[in-house]
């Protein structure tokens, strides 16, 4: 674990719903201090009030990430009044599948890159710059199994997802050396709001509390990549690691389109 138990805080970005917030609550149940940051104010005071009872605290910050100056005050004030932030866990993002046979309309693509990967940068930097002035600290970054290669309906979802994977694979070149760890997230399904309505069949769905656990787990054990469900995730790697003339008829048949 990290040293968030003597001076330091977890940041953690969309900690109102699902896996952020599912983090934030093992994390607080641990006895952790948590800057908590989304939009909906409301229901960070809730999750909050839920903590209110655990060993931890767990203390809204509200952000909106595509705000690149609000991201910035943001970490300058968890760090004057919360504490230091030893670990940022930017999780803040958007799910919108599109049909580009039938919808013309760039919102969903400009939306998603703005939210998940400005979204990140916005909060990635700032941060990044107090943790090299400690020489320590932990950046975990949100992608998904959509960044590993193309799926139907994720042309507007999956292109922040691989624009995520391939900015934590570089920053680790850069800041493995200052003693900055980064962590990259990719779950498959997680049961959250996000995938509540999604109409296919999702394999291996896992619990939102497990994937949290999954996740903190990942992150104490200092991995880089942390990926679960193994039988699910694995088997998409390897998928993408074929030839196309074998990765595109066997996605068709797994999915069903195209
Ligand atoms: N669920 C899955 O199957 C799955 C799989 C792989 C990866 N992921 C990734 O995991 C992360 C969390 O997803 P989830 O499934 O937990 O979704 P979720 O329940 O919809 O939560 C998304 C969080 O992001 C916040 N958010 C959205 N736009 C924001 C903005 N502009 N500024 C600040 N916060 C914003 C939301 O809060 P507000 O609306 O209050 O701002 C919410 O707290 C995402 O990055 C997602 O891509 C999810």
């Amino acid at each position: 674990m990290t040293d968030t138990k003597t001076g330091h805080c977890i940041w953690i970005t969309g900690a109102s719903s699902g896996i952020g917030k599912a983090v934030a609550l093992a994390y607080a149940q641990a006895g952790y201090t948590i800057a908590a940051s989304a939009r909906s104010q409301d229901a960070l005071e809730t999750l909050a009030a839920d903590a209110s009872d655990m060993a931890g605290t767990i203390v809204p910050v509200p952000l909106d990430v595509t705000d690149k100056d609000a991201a910035e005050a943001a970490v300058e004030q968890i760090e004057r009044i919360i504490a230091p932030i030893s670990t940022a866990i930017l999780n803040a993002g958007i799910y919108l599948p599109v049909d580009p046979s039938a919808e013309f309309d760039p919102a969903p693509y400009l939306n998603s890159m703005a939210v998940n990967y400005h979204g990140t940068i916005h909060c990635l930097l700032p941060v990044t710059q107090r943790m090299l002035s400690r020489r320590s600290g932990h950046l975990v970054i949100l992608s998904s199994v959509t960044g590993y290669g193309g799926l139907p309906t994720s042309a507007a979802y999956g292109p922040t997802k691989a624009a995520l994977i391939n900015l934590a694979e570089s920053i680790k070149f850069d800041l493995d050396p200052h003693g900055i760890r980064t962590s990259i997230v990719c779950p498959g399904f997680v049961d959250t709001p996000a995938t509540e309505s999604n109409a296919f069949p999702m394999p291996f769905l896992v619990p939102t509390a497990a994937a949290a656990q999954r996740i903190v787990d990942g992150i104490s054990a200092g991995k880089f990549e942390i990926t679960f469900p193994r039988r699910f995730t694995f088997a998409l790697k390897f998928l993408n690691m074929l030839p196309y003339r074998l990765y595109f008829p066997i996605v068709r048949r797994m999915t069903g389109r195209g």
